[in-house]
């Protein structure tokens, strides 16, 4: 097997295609992002990196808040199109007639039409070349009852989620095999 050199290129993935949701009291805005990624497990935290060009990236500086919203497969439009036009040009909410919900947050909404959607208050920033990442606490998270199995845990059968990598849209199908089911762990 032959393996070629390839020019630099950012070829992690899939992760996940996020719509993630804003405000500041005065408008609510959505985002498409694609580098979105899970940084510690206690507290909950994941990092989203924004361009200090969007739109949303003001909103979420000045109100360290911001919500990461999960869509499914067949909300894929949304995700482009949140993703190709400008909350300074459109009002995503009402285009894309998603509704806004707030939760504990006092300005970022999110999406109820969203299976899985989770409130963030920032705690970290870093200013990188092109990209600021923004550290959020996962404070709360919600789960459409729909998508849960008779245990409560998230079926990724019922909720096929929208992956992104090098330009490209990734349907994800899951395997239906278990964390660690070649060895067992000891314990
Ligand atoms: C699939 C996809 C992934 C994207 N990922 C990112 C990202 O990780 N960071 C970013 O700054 N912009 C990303 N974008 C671009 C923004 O979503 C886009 O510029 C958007 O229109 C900005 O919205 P705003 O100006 O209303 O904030 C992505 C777009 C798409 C379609």
């Amino acid at each position: 097997m032959a393996k070629s050199k390839q020019s630099t290129q950012l070829l992690v993935g899939p992760t996940p295609a996020a719509l993630i949701a804003c405000g500041d009291g005065k408008e609510q805005n959505i985002i498409t992002l694609a580098w979105v990624g899970v940084v510690n497990s206690s507290p909950p935290m994941v990092s989203i990196s924004v361009r200090p060009n969007r739109h949303s990236y003001n909103m979420i500086k000045k109100t360290g808040e911001f919500t990461v919203n999960v869509p499914r497969e067949d909300q894929v439009d949304i995700v482009d199109g949140c993703g190709t036009i400008s909350g300074r040009e459109l009002e995503k909410f009402e285009h894309f007639q998603l509704t806004p919900v707030l939760g504990s947050l006092s300005n970022a909404p999110m999406i109820l039409e969203c299976p899985i959607s989770m409130e963030c208050e920032l705690k970290h920033s870093l200013d990188l070349a092109s990209h600021t990442v923004f550290i959020g606490q996962v404070v709360s998270s919600y789960v459409e009852d729909g998508v849960l199995n008779e245990k409560g845990a998230i079926d990724f059968e019922r909720c096929r989620i929208v992956g992104f990598c090098s330009g490209n849209y990734l349907r994800t199908e899951p395997f239906n095999l278990k964390l660690g089911y070649t060895l067992k762990k000891k314990s």
